[in-house]
């Protein structure tokens, strides 16, 4: 690893949660844009992670671990080979921690606490991947964004989750000296992602022959960003951002679910109100709105996608043909949606 200033260039890099939707957009755009970065991808292919979303890219690349985060003798055998640990494995789903939260207290917490004592043991670079949904939410007319310095005030299982594992790695950060930093991002699409989340759900339905679903009044608002510039301001903040420092990734993409819905149906050419209401999630955040300035302004990072439009239309087009990758799991996740009214 080359170190100039505060900058790395990180030759060999260990990611967690690769096989998942964001994590392997992230290690798709490495292998694209940084061929001196060879990747170790450590997944333990949940429903969640598929090893075909990372087919493509050679041996000499990409070396993948099915294993868990929280198996601490195989993490002393792969952390000592890398410069960096890039930490995206997750349970990720809102709705399922709701139902079941476990699970996410054992990936989210216990996962990060042993990743933190590996990179604390072997003295490795991490870079903990988080949500804006730590922030809880804003009411629809509030003139507030969130930035790193709102408080923490989560409202779900899995935003809880989260935010305990933010704390541990400010912790780890403060008290170990573990080299960390930390991005709170907010709503990502883009292709690979699994059909239980908003978009790939409506998208699918439609796919289907089926209605989009809107939960409660279809008024809540998320801050879209493609998967691609999650991935850019990832690589930048671990490449260039000060240790010990949180960076709120966004891009300006407030929406309404019901806003999203319309555009959708609008790109099938179908009647925008052609939507289906179906019962609210229990604590259902409002609003969720990222203030970026930190990120722009400190370390010069600007998204690709300031069309939503088109990014939706690609997105769409994926699903279109791809439907071997997502359509096993679509009747499934439309059982455990129908048992819960929604
Ligand atoms: P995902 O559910 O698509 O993928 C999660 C991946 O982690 C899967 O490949 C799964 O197999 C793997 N995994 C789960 N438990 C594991 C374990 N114990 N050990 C090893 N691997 C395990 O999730 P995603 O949407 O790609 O989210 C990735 C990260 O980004 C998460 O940390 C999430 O909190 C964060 N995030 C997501 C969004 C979003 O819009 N999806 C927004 C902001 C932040
Ligand atoms: P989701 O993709 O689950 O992300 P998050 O809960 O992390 O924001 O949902 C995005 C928004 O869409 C959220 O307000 C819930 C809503 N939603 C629907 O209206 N219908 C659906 O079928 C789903 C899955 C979500």
């Amino acid at each position: 690893m080359k170190k100039v200033f505060n900058e790395i260039s990180p030759d060999k890099i260990l990611v967690t949660g690769g096989a998942g939707f964001i994590g392997s957009n992230f290690v798709h755009w490495v292998v694209d844009r940084h061929p001196e970065t060879h990747i170790t991808v450590l997944d333990a292919l949940t429903y969640a992670g598929k090893r075909e979303n990372l087919s493509g890219i050679s041996a000499d690349r990409l070396r993948f671990v099915h294993g868990d985060i929280c198996d601490e003798g195989l993490l002393d055998e792969l952390v000592p080979d890398v410069d960096a640990i890039v930490h995206f494995a997750a349970e990720s789903h809102n709705d399922n921690s709701i139902a079941d939260p476990a699970p996410f207290v054992r990936t989210n917490v216990m996962g990060t606490f042993c990743l933190l004592e590996a990179a604390r043991k072997h003295r490795k670079r991490f870079h903990h991947i988080s949500t804006d949904e730590v922030y809880g939410d804003l009411a629809l007319d509030d003139p507030h964004r969130f930035t790193e310095e709102t408080p923490y005030r989560p409202s779900s299982p899995y935003s809880s989750s989260k935010a305990a594992s933010d704390m541990l790695v400010r912790a780890w950060c403060r008290t170990y000296g573990v080299e960390a930093t930390i991005s709170n991002c907010s709503n990502n699409y883009g292709p690979r992602q699994h059909v239980e989340k908003f978009i790939p759900r409506q998208i699918t339905n439609l796919l289907c022959g089926n209605r989009p679903k809107l939960y409660g009044d279809g008024l809540n608002v998320r801050d879209w960003i493609h998967v691609d510039d999650h991935s850019s301001a990832v690589w930048t903040i671990l490449t260039k951002g000060r240790i010990g420092e949180t960076y709120l990734i966004g891009a300006d993409g407030e929406r309404s679910n019901r806003d999203v819905v319309r555009a959708i149906l609008g790109a099938f050419g179908e009647s925008e109100d052609d939507f289906e209401w179906v019962r609210d999630r229990p604590g259902h955040d409002r609003r969720y709105a990222i203030d970026s300035s930190k990120l722009q302004n400190e370390l010069g990072w600007r998204p690709c996608y300031t069309d939503f439009s088109r990014g939706l239309q690609e997105t769409i087009e994926w699903y279109k043909t791809n439907k071997d990758w997502w359509f096993a799991d679509k009747d499934g996740v439309e059982a455990r949606y129908n048992s819960m009214g929604q």
